[in-house]
């Protein structure tokens, strides 16, 4: 499956999906990077991998809705099977979910709890002490789609937003390789407000 892979900051989830397509038999290969950011480091880590890069940048749009529809445009050149959202941080328009069926987005807690931009922050000033990361189908809405897979992770007491980032971004980064992974070689069945992965786990 030719995957693209969105991104706006440092792009670890990135690396970790290049990683994992090294072996022939992952069955998805990332084919493009797009981001909104052209100082985003994932774009670096693309380009060393010698992966074509697209720059999508609100200011180079009049609205919103011109925005979106560069975005489309811009994820469509790589004619993906399925896209990535990997520490993106924009809401992904009806013209990007209306061309692709098959989006999907990590988000560093365990939705729906602590959506949104923040999700770390969030969890450490709400005092849990089990938080965790989230594999999802996008919808329309921040952080809302069908969910495909979690992982929990536990807060330790002396975390602060970096530190028990950093922790959930090490099961994070596992969780979205096993994910799009399977999606590629096997499919993803959504039943109501369940996504199922064809293929069991290994
Ligand atoms: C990830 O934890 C993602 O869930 C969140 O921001 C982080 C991006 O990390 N939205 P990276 O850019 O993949 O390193």
């Amino acid at each position: 499956d030719r995957v693209v892979v969105l991104v706006s900051g440092g792009g670890s989830n990135l690396a970790a999906l290049l990683e994992a397509h090294r072996d022939p038999g992952y069955g998805a290969r990332v084919v493009g990077v797009v981001s909104d950011r052209v100082e985003a480091g994932g774009l670096e880590i693309a380009r060393a991998a010698g992966i074509p890069t697209a720059v999508v940048s609100p200011k180079d749009f009049d609205d919103r809705p011109s925005w979106d529809r560069g975005m489309a445009e811009a994820v469509g050149v790589f004619d993906p099977g399925l896209v990535v959202s990997a520490g993106f941080m924009r809401i992904l328009g009806a013209p990007v979910l209306e061309r692709f069926e098959r989006v999907i987005n990590t988000h560093p807690a365990l939705l729906p709890a602590f959506p949104g931009a923040h999700g770390v922050r969030d969890a450490l000033a709400y005092g849990v002490t089990v938080t965790g990361c989230t594999v999802h189908l996008v919808d329309a809405g921040v952080d809302t789609g069908p969910i495909i897979a979690q992982q929990a992770v536990e807060v330790l007491p002396e975390d602060d937003e970096a530190t028990l980032h950093e922790r959930i971004k090490v099961v994070e980064r596992a969780l979205l390789v096993d994910v799009v992974g399977r999606a590629a070689r096997h499919g993803i069945h959504l039943d109501g407000r369940r996504a199922q992965l064809l293929e069991p786990a290994g």
